[in-house]
């Protein structure tokens, strides 16, 4: 059932893993044994690393860079986990034109359709520096109505965050879960910060991985539809339908933990950086 933990912070239990309550034990079993097809392509993320900017950037590589009309992004983008929203079951998957695509906040031995080794479609994961999730997150899970309803203070956030217990858990399990998977041939690996530091040459590798043609044309059109500017203004975003935009496009900038963390809490969090990521060969830019 549905718990409600410190601060008022709503959560469920699935499978050992801190989820939202609107992830279920009913639909988590259905996107675990999903069947896809090798056209499908599955992003996932920790929350808060920037899938809703990857969504937009892969609907539009598999459109022709031509945004959606009249209905919203989200319904393109199929979350099998959250009980808020179809397709639900294998049938109406199935019936769903190809390409597809799935979105998951899971950590790899809980991914979608049973992760990149057991199953044809294309996956990919996207990372952001910890200490920049951290603080999105802590927005995020502030009070709005879709989120956690979070109420304590960003001290007590950053506790539980570091100690793993926000909804979808440890972000160091969660990300090197993934990390460990990179060679697999159906995974590609992201970093936000690349995205924002080289975003043409982060679009031109996902379309190769794709294997999607893209034209200079497209390529123009994504880049400025893309935009935190442009997807912000046009609440181009997964929750179209909240009116309230904050939590899905606030800052949109690499290095927003300053205006969060003290000297203090950024010292801790970056000798636990050191331990928690030391040997694994993945490092982030935080500024
Ligand atoms: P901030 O809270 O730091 O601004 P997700 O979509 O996974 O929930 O991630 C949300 C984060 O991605 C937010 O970070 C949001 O502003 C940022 N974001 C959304 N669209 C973006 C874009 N087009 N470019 C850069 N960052 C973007």
């Amino acid at each position: 059932g549905i718990e409600i933990g410190e601060h008022g912070y709503k959560y469920r239990i699935v499978d050992g893993l801190m989820v939202p309550p609107y992830v279920t034990p009913t639909r988590y079993n259905a996107s675990r044994t999903v069947v896809t097809r090798p056209t499908d392509v599955c992003y996932c993320s920790f929350p808060k690393s920037g899938s809703t900017w990857l969504a937009t950037v892969l609907y539009l590589l598999l459109n022709d860079g031509v945004e959606p009309e009249g209905r919203p992004l989200r319904s393109n983008l199929h979350w099998m986990e959250s009980s808020w929203t179809y397709p639900r079951t294998q049938a109406e998957v199935d019936a769903l034109p190809s390409p597809r695509i799935f979105k998951s906040h899971m950590p790899h031995r809980m991914a979608l359709a049973g992760g990149p080794r057991n199953s044809p479609c294309k996956h990919i994961y996207i990372a952001r520096n910890p200490k920049d999730v951290a603080v999105s997150y802590y927005h995020f899970e502030s009070g709005k109505a879709w989120s956690g309803r979070y109420n304590g203070t960003w001290e007590h956030w950053l506790r539980i965050f570091t100690e793993g217990r926000v909804q979808r858990g440890d972000w160091f399990e969660h990300v090197l879960s993934w990390w460990e998977q990179r060679d697999a041939p159906n995974l590609l690996f992201l970093k936000y910060e690349d995205l924002k530091s080289d975003f043409r040459g982060q679009l031109r590798r996902i379309a190769a991985y794709l294997q999607v043609q893209l034209s200079a044309e497209a390529e123009e059109r994504i880049v400025s539809a893309t935009t935190f500017a442009h997807m912000r203004a046009a609440g181009f975003s997964n929750h179209k339908h909240i009116a309230d935009f904050e939590g899905f496009f606030r800052k949109g900038e690499i290095g927003s933990w300053k205006d969060r963390f003290t000297m203090a809490q950024s010292e801790a969090f970056d000798k636990l950086c050191r331990q928690r990521m030391a040997g694994s060969g993945l490092e982030f830019d935080f500024e």
